[in-house]
């Protein structure tokens, strides 16, 4: 993708039902971003007023280029507003969480009965010694315990990282070293798709080479029992102490929450790290605004907390609204691809948040599937992760919403903590484009200086100005943090390309840089590049995204063989179930190719973009720094 070209732009506008605009939280959209950009203090100040703290600010923002410190020398605990505040205001008994199984089991916990376990577990987790500061990681299935975990860490201030259960082996163990956790928590097994799949079996395997854990706490789901052998291994329930309280470790704003690793260009995975106070602040703001979330709501975001997605709008920004969330560990095709709108229908979801990927693959199956089921209790749709074409927004407009559906996609990233440009309910949806930014985010498509391009014109997607749940840092890597906000002027850059139109719509044109985006999911070309190389046949590897109608991008992967092993079929299918087992399914190459060599600049970096191009037949671009 370059940038800097006249782009087309031109599509479809629809507009929505008026009452949106008049009825929706937000209300005008105008005049709220122009409050904010009149006074943006005062204006975060009045969304931090809505929720408790132990002491408040001095200051709402001290800004020192690239350093943020947000809601200076307040105190909180972001439990406190999940969880306690629902209990005393009349929430007690309203559900919090509904979850349903792969094949259909149901759970279902109420704000109280949420409360009761994250204090149970956090009492748990003291008695294994951890305190404020130290750090846990969560490598779960998608069921409730996922969650309560996560708020049990923030209860007691002990910074959790969360890994996606569809991580293997080398990726866990990478992000355990990097964030020194001491527990890790995990299950047995997750089930899909009706059979089991192993995850304290990779666990075994990453805490090998990680001095710093000191104990597994493993949640054993199956029957029977899954036998615990040593002695740093312990049951999830023997952990839970059945002591009705906690109280709240108190937290400065700036104290971090969590970490979460997210697929950088070079180098190994970055532990994205976030802020207490600040993160609370925008998750509990673009809850409310961008979801429009009542009380009324049952909430379905189908994303798995092991992603920012889930941390935000999964476990945090629905729990500070007090809102209704379903979760499931069930895959949108099994038993048949009718079971997420049979969820819907069933529990009368009002807001679906999703992927395009899981989109395109409901398209594909048929509009007969979703037909089959009522809908209408569908108030909201909402898209996130990768560019949701037209195609796509169409028919989840269409066929889902019934055109009676707002859909809102949202731009945002691991980075950012909270949406950033979407299209709120009620205003103009322009298919293809994410939309204008939110009341309080500056963002811009600019030129490699900083300058920005004229409507229609290609450039990088830049924030401008600092936001309440920016990032901190990058875990053990300060100056790649700096970076982000180094590259461009002064501007946080996000590695995306973009377009702007005369009304300044934004349209996500995709990455700048190496990163792949495989069905709405970040993997790193240099985390699969060393996967491969660590393989004893692979001299080189060199990976790149390729289009693809279903997953947006797929992997592909170029291979420069050792001396002495010959390319073959059989040995690609090794080196992918290589990556497999290293990585875990999501970084898996679907295609690979044996080449001679690869393109390098002169200092030997490989040209991934030159590779890019040749592969789908494109201008490559300047290669004046191609070594040959
Ligand atoms: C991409 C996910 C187009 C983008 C929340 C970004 C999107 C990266 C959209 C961040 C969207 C996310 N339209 N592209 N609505 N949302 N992206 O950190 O390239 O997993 O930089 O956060 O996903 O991915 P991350």
């Amino acid at each position: 993708m370059s940038e800097e070209h006249d782009i087309k732009i031109e599509g479809k506008i629809i507009y929505p039902d008026p009452s949106f605009k008049e009825n929706t939280r937000m209300g005008d959209y105008e005049a709220a971003y122009n409050e904010f950009q009149r006074n943006p203090e005062a204006s975060w100040e009045k969304i931090a007023n809505e929720l408790e703290w132990i002491q408040r600010w001095d200051k709402v923002c001290e800004w020192q280029h690239p350093y943020a410190r947000w809601f200076v020398n307040a105190k909180l605990n972001i439990t406190q507003n999940c969880l306690d505040r629902h209990i005393h205001n009349g929430k007690k008994n309203k559900v919090a969480i509904i979850w349903v199984g792969d094949g259909g089991e149901e759970r279902v916990l109420t704000y109280r009965q949420l409360y009761r376990e994250v204090m149970r577990f956090a009492n748990g987790l003291k008695s294994l010694g951890v305190k404020k500061g130290d750090t846990v990681c969560i490598y779960m299935p998608l069921v409730p315990e996922q969650i309560i975990v996560a708020l049990a860490c923030a209860r007691i201030g002990v910074i959790h990282s969360i890994v996606f259960a569809g991580f293997g082996t080398q990726a866990l163990n990478s992000r355990i070293r990097d964030c020194n956790a001491k527990i890790v928590v995990t299950a047995d097994a997750t089930i899909r798709r009706g059979k089991r799949v192993e995850l304290k079996a990779i666990v075994d395997e990453a805490v090998v080479n990680a001095p710093s854990v000191e104990k597994i706490v493993v949640l054993r789901r199956m029957k029977p029992l899954m036998e615990l052998y040593s002695e740093i291994e312990i049951d999830y329930n023997e952990v839970l102490k059945d002591v009705p309280e906690c109280e709240a470790e108190i937290m400065e704003a700036e104290d971090p929450l969590f970490i979460l690793y997210t697929s950088g260009t070079t180098g190994p995975a970055k532990g994205i790290v976030h802020a207490c106070g600040g993160y609370m602040v925008g998750a509990y703001y673009t809850t409310l605004n961008v979801f429009d979330l009542r009380d009324n709501d049952v909430f379905w975001c189908t994303a798995d907390p092991g992603w920012i997605t889930g941390h935000t709008y999964i476990i945090y920004g629905p729990l500070l609204a007090g809102g209704t969330i379903l979760i499931t560990e069930s895959t949108p095709d099994y038993p048949d691809p009718g079971v997420w709108w049979n969820i819907i229908d069933d529990f009368d979801v009002t807001i679906f948040y999703t992927a395009p990927t899981a989109i395109r693959m409901f398209m594909r199956m048929g509009e007969e599937w979703p037909k089959r089921y009522d809908l209408s209790s569908l108030r909201i749709l909402g898209s996130v992760g990768e560019p949701l074409n037209p195609e796509a927004f169409e028919w989840y407009y269409r066929v889902i919403g019934k055109e009676r559906c707002p859909i809102v996609d949202t731009w945002w990233q691991t980075e950012t903590g909270m949406h950033m440009i979407t299209t709120l309910a009620g205003q103009p949806m322009k298919p293809g484009f994410v939309g204008k930014p939110l009341p309080g985010v500056v963002a811009d498509v600019v030129d490699k200086n900083g300058e920005s391009v004229p409507s229609g014109k290609g450039g990088f997607l830049v924030i401008k100005e600092p936001w309440p749940s920016m990032m901190r840092t990058v875990h053990n890597n300060d100056e790649r943090y700096r970076q982000y906000w180094n590259t461009i002027g002064k501007y946080y850059t996000a590695g995306d390309l973009a377009v702007k139109d005369d009304d300044g719509y934004i349209m996500i044109l995709g990455r700048s840089d190496d990163v792949i985006i495989v069905a709405g999911h970040n993997i790193g070309s240099a985390e699969v590049e060393s996967a491969l190389v660590s393989n004893g046949a692979v001299a080189e590897a060199a990976v790149i995204g390729k289009p693809d109608l279903l997953k947006g991008e797929i992997i592909k992967a170029f291979v420069i063989l050792r001396e002495g092993y010959s390319p073959c079929d059989k040995l690609k299918s090794e080196l992918i179930y290589h990556v497999r087992m290293s990585l875990g399914p999501i970084a898996m190459p679907s295609e690979i190719e044996f080449v001679d060599s690869l393109p390098k600049t002169r200092s030997g970096k490989i040209m991934r973009r030159v590779l890019r191009a040749k592969e789908l037949g494109m201008d490559p671009g300047d290669v004046s720094t191609l070594e040959d």
